[in-house]
């Protein structure tokens, strides 16, 4: 499975308005296709990688016609896509970390409502795709993620298209564990929907030594054990492949090495851990 990390978002897409550029997106579905890998497709309605144009654009016009620009962004985009791409992150990071809404464009200008607006518009343009909202700092239970569950039992009680929670796991060594993680992958699982771990990634201290890279081989486990012990966790996806790729050295200043691979392609203690737990499939011990 392939997600594209910034070639499916709004700016790199549409950098001036009106002149779509699929290029970069197209090739790596070509290429997923061609070695027999699906798609998630992230992401459609987000705060951050805006084109620069849409924020001055929307200033210009009402909320009706903010609206009708958004839905013809997500229009076009699944609508290209449309049968190559198996999920979509449709919203992402809706949630500031107390469990408030985010105060996004979107939000501010649209109200919570463009949630399930969002998700209809891209069920309308693939009915086959699988739709998922997506968020960071979720993995626990706790006011984030009890936020994104009651918004989600609201969409399914409104019958508004919904498959999937998108749990991003952006996990770092200086924090514990999210120790509910299980627990709350099943308070999902419960409602009927599908959960992914979508962006898995366990940032160290640079440089990393032999401790950190064990510390971080036990959390890829925990991580890669939660889902494939969860029957509805359908997939689990690094964010970045191998250490020369990844987005956190220019992110989060003084951390890196957050992935299984180092920069050289070598496998890390981590990939091991990853291995083994899908290997496994066994329920966690608790820690
Ligand atoms: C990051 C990319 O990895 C970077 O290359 C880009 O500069 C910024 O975005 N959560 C998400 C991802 O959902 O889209 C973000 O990706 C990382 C955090």
């Amino acid at each position: 499975m392939v997600t594209p990390e910034n070639s499916m978002k709004w700016q790199p897409l549409e950098p001036q308005p009106g002149q779509l550029d699929f290029r970069a997106a197209d090739a790596l579905v070509a290429f997923a296709q061609a070695h027999d890998q699906r798609i998630r497709g992230h992401t459609l309605v987000w705060h951050n990688q805006l084109p620069p144009w849409l924020v001055p654009t929307s200033a210009t016009l009402d909320d009706a016609a903010l609206a009708a620009l958004l839905q013809q962004h997500i229009a076009a985009e699944v609508g290209h896509f449309r049968g190559a791409v198996y999920a979509w992150d449709v919203v992402n990071e809706p949630f500031n970390d107390d469990g408030s809404w985010r105060p996004s464009l979107w939000y501010t200008r649209l109200g919570r409502d463009y949630v399930a607006q969002a998700l209809s518009w891209a069920h309308a343009a693939d009915p086959d795709a699988k739709l998922y909202i997506n968020d960071y700092n979720i993995e626990a239970l706790g006011p984030k993620s009890d936020a994104l569950y009651a918004l989600v039992a609201e969409l399914q009680a409104r019958g508004v298209p919904l498959d999937g929670v998108g749990v991003q796991a952006h996990l770092a060594s200086q924090y514990p564990f999210p120790a509910t993680l299980e627990a709350n992958l099943q308070r999902f699982a419960d409602l009927g929907l599908d959960v992914a771990i979508t962006e898995a990634d366990v940032r160290l201290p640079l440089p990393a030594d032999a401790a950190a890279l064990a510390q971080q081989a036990a959390y890829f486990g925990r991580l890669g054990r939660a889902c494939a012990s969860q029957p509805r966790c359908v997939s689990f996806s690094v964010w970045g492949f191998t250490d020369a790729h990844s987005w956190v050295p220019g992110t989060f200043a003084g951390q890196g090495a957050a992935t299984p691979f180092d920069a050289s392609l070598q496998p890390k203690p981590a990939y091991a851990a990853l291995q083994a737990a899908f290997a496994a499939g066994a329920p966690v011990q608790t820690p």
